[in-house]
């Protein structure tokens, strides 16, 4: 068969395309430890006044110094807010909603999950730099999403 020079070409071009892209994913998810969510949770978004952990969210330091956050997002606030941590410490968040999907992105850092009613978003993050930090919904979820702000306090 034969195949046009400038065929070949753009062929060879769109295969090395996708050998990057591929490349780029294999390499980030290696090396950076982007990965997708890797555990499966679920709570009843219709009785989460009285769940055990998300009834009363709150920050709890574990026995073993590790800091745990669980947050409850909700139209148009998170609970707790302020959240306060400690700086230089592993600090795991839990996230779920009551109502509808939301965002929680620490803004400026790479922390930045989905809140889904149903379910728990986890993620470990460590912050170094205290500070105050703005956590923004990214997820529009009604007439105030604009609002839906809280923030995030690293001592
Ligand atoms: Cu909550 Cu947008």
């Amino acid at each position: 068969m034969n195949v046009d020079l400038y065929e070949r070409v753009w062929m060879w071009l769109a295969a090395g395309l996708i050998v990057i892209f591929v490349g780029t994913i294999a390499i980030t998810t290696g090396v950076e430890a982007i990965q997708p969510p890797s555990h499966l949770e679920t709570l009843d978004p219709e009785t989460i006044d009285s769940h055990p952990e998300f009834g009363d969210p709150k920050v709890t330091i574990r026995p073993d110094g590790s800091v745990v956050v669980s947050v409850v997002a909700a139209m148009f606030s998170f609970a707790p807010d302020p959240i306060e941590i400690p700086a230089g410490r592993p600090v795991t968040f839990r996230i779920t909603s009551k109502d509808v999907i939301h965002g929680f992105e620490v803004v400026g850092t790479n922390a930045n999950a989905l809140a889904v009613p149903g379910y728990v978003s986890e993620f470990t993050v460590t912050f170094d730099t205290p500070g105050k930090y703005t956590i923004a919904c990214n997820e529009y979820c009604g007439i105030a999403h604009h609002m839906m702000v809280g923030t995030l306090t690293v001592k």
